[in-house]
């Protein structure tokens, strides 16, 4: 463990973060860590993201697997110490949901279940990031016409829109169950023993270090944002799966973070609440967000032939495997957000593309500036 010794951070508000190294952690530590008043007591087996972090001397960095999650390894002691807990460890990639369902669904229920038990058991509050894949399918891609006229039909409302997942031999779902088994959970035990929950529902955030780029620092298939950003590196085809026509609404991490600092700094309202965090304003079909990649891209690293680089059709079968169903659409009603946690996002997609293509091209695009991650 790196960090100082716990005398001398008496008086700090402490929070313990289980996968605090992905990319939504690596940003809300950045920003905790600026508030001298807060220790972090973070654990995650990667370090890929923190490197810029570790050593600092309100950071208790733990690297361990949050499969060791059990009473075994210290975890129960750490939210024992702990005034807030945070969960972030999931595995959330959907080339894994259909192909390693198991894993997917250990790592995403299983593994984290003692977590949510412990919470209980010490009276922490826990906030724990879900996502809004727990919504599943709208209501219109059910209809005959797949009518997206009236909002009730797509509209995604914490508490009130029904979860529809497509059938079991569709693996795609096994994500989306797990998350939401353990909301179930979650809420059954506030229900029940009184713990004190936030749920938050993220939806498409987007921002440096999102996910790593295929052969440079890893190997698979990663969410659309670095699928793309590895087609423009290496000059090859943007691939649109199914015709590009599923819609995503895209929300900047530094939004994310904001909103999650409002949950924070306002526990009487955050307690409690399932929230919706995303934009309704940055929603774009899968092919609009090809074509507004490549024009960033072009803009970003000078070279306009990129307002023209490839992009063809692949089917989801060919692309994902057997078992792959698209969310087609997701919207999210934002009114708990903006009325409890008077949170609105201000980052335009435009403005999202530019931040992200840029860390990107800096690292990786010919003539670079850097080769390191920070
Ligand atoms: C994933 C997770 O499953 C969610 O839990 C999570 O909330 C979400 O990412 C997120 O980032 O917040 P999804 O949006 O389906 O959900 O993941 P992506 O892999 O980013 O796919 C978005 C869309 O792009 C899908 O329609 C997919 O088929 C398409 N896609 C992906 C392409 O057309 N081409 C690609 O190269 C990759």
């Amino acid at each position: 463990m790196t960090g100082v010794g716990m005398d001398s951070l008496k008086g700090s508000k402490r929070i313990f973060i289980l996968g605090c190294g992905g990319f939504i952690g690596s940003h809300i530590l950045e920003s905790l860590l600026a508030d001298e008043t807060i220790v972090i007591d973070g654990w995650d087996p990667d370090t890929s993201r923190l490197g810029h972090l570790l050593g600092h001397p309100r950071l208790l960095y733990r690297q361990c697997l949050f499969g060791d999650a059990g009473t075994s390894n210290g975890t129960e002691a750490a939210i024992e110490a702990a005034d807030i807990v945070v969960n972030l460890a999931a595995l959330c990639n959907p080339a894994e949901y259909n192909n390693n369902p198991l894993v997917t669904i250990y790592k995403n229920f299983c593994d984290i279940l003692p977590f949510v038990e412990l919470c209980a058991k010490h009276d922490k509050w826990l906030l724990h990031f879900s996502t809004s894949e727990v919504y599943g399918r709208t209501i219109a891609s059910y209809l005959r016409d797949n009518d997206y006229g009236d909002p009730d039909y797509f509209e995604f409302e914490e508490d009130t829109t029904p979860l529809i997942m497509g059938p079991i031999v569709n693996q795609r779902w096994t994500y989306a169950s797990a998350k939401q088994l353990l909301e179930r959970v979650i809420y059954a035990y506030h229900k029940e023993n009184g713990l004190d929950f936030t749920i938050i529902r993220p939806f498409n955030f987007f921002g440096p270090r999102m996910d790593y780029i295929p052969g440079r620092e890893g190997n698979g298939v990663p969410r659309v944002l670095a699928c793309f950003m590895s087609a423009l590196l290496d000059r090859t085809p943007m691939q649109l799966v199914d015709g590009g026509k599923a819609r995503r609404s895209i929300l900047s991490i530094h939004d994310a973070v904001a909103a999650f600092e409002l949950m924070l700094d306002r526990p009487d309202k955050a307690k409690g609440q399932i929230f919706n965090i995303g934009s309704r304003e940055n929603e774009v079909t899968i092919q609009e967000l090809a074509h507004l990649m490549r024009a960033v891209y072009a803009d970003v690293s000078g070279d306009p032939s990129y307002k023209e680089h490839p992009i063809v059709e692949v089917s989801s079968d060919e692309f994902y495997g057997e078992g792959y169903e698209d969310c087609d659409r997701r919207v999210p009603n934002l009114d708990k957000a903006s009325q409890l946690l008077s949170w609105t996002p201000e980052w335009s997609i435009d403005a999202i593309l530019r931040e992200t293509i840029t860390y990107y091209y800096d690292l990786y695009g010919e003539g670079r500036k850097s080769k390191t991650v920070t």
